[in-house]
């Protein structure tokens, strides 16, 4: 019988067992849940773009993107519950339909963009590792309660979807392809550093409503990092570091885990003391010339 990488949780708890009356919470906080709200509820295009991938494996691996894509729509659903509720002027689908129109994902066309499953592999770890990481911060960011359990709930589903990709990863190294450190290193990196890419400033900007005009990344990228970078603490970067040197493959040991810590905090610091000076400098932002520009 062949591994599962993820079991469904016969008790998995569902968008309405949140009470998300009368929630309060603040803008900053509002921005950025609607935009990860906007990349959630992509769901079926991730998994179908896997699927896709997978098409050729045998059925755990198409069992494990099944339940995984479950999951991540319904972190969509309770997210847009959230944004709705905190902002009755949010219109989901109108946002949605926005930003679908602006950026697309992957074609589901069978062929890894990223080159090969492992590499494929490697990406959704370090995903699912900084979403888990992401929701820990808004988790402790928040003062309502009731909000604060739907992150921590959602930080909980991606550390067990980091914990599938990790197998799968690890299952295709021992089956099929060897991928070195060097490569591992390399995909790691560069899915990092796709975090400031349009999938995530475009639906910034969407749900700010200045997705009309010229849409300028960068600027939105400093706008964004901004709110976000200055909500992250110590030990939210190291947990995402433990996590991270597993799939690079190397073993956590704590003189490793504090040295990636200290150079993760750095570049996290260093990149908000940029976006708040680009914010600052460059322009006090006019969002109507902004959108002409
Ligand atoms: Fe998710
Ligand atoms: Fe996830």
């Amino acid at each position: 019988m062949a591994e599962a990488f993820i079991k469904p949780l016969p008790n998995h708890w569902k968008p309405d067992d949140f009470n998300l009356a009368t929630i309060s919470i603040d803008s900053s906080l509002l921005h950025i849940t609607k935009t990860i709200c906007l990349l959630e509820s992509r769901c079926d295009n991730y998994a179908g773009y896997l699927q896709a991938i997978f098409r050729n494996r045998s059925e755990n691996w198409k069992l494990a993107i099944h339940q995984w894509n479950i999951e991540e729509c319904q972190h969509g659903v309770v997210l847009r519950r959230i944004c709705e509720l905190s902002d009755r002027g949010f219109i989901f689908n109108h946002s949605m339909a926005q930003y679908e129109s602006l950026v697309s994902y992957h074609a589901p066309t069978g062929e890894s963009v990223r080159g090969s499953v492992a590499a494929e592999m490697v990406s959704r770890c370090v995903v699912e590792a900084l979403a888990t990481t992401l929701y820990r911060v808004l988790a402790d960011a928040t003062a309502d309660h009731k909000v604060r359990a739907v992150y921590s709930a959602l930080a909980q589903d991606e550390a067990r979807h980091y914990g599938m990709f990790l197998k799968m990863l690890n299952a295709e190294i021992r089956e099929n392809s060897s991928i070195d450190f060097r490569a591992r290193f390399s995909f790691a990196l560069r899915r990092i550093l796709e975090l400031e890419d349009a999938q995530i400033m475009i639906a910034s900007c969407v749900v700010a409503e200045r997705g009309q005009g010229v849409i300028k990344g960068r600027r939105e990228a400093n706008w964004y990092l901004a709110k976000l970078y200055r909500l992250y603490r110590w030990e939210h970067l190291h947990y995402a570091v433990r996590m991270l040197l597993r799939v690079v493959g190397i073993r956590a040991t704590d003189p490793i885990v504090w040295s990636a810590t200290v150079l993760a905090w750095l570049a996290v610091k260093l990149r908000l003391v940029l976006a708040i000076v680009a914010n600052f400098v460059v322009t006090p932002i006019q969002w109507p010339e902004y959108r002409r520009v």
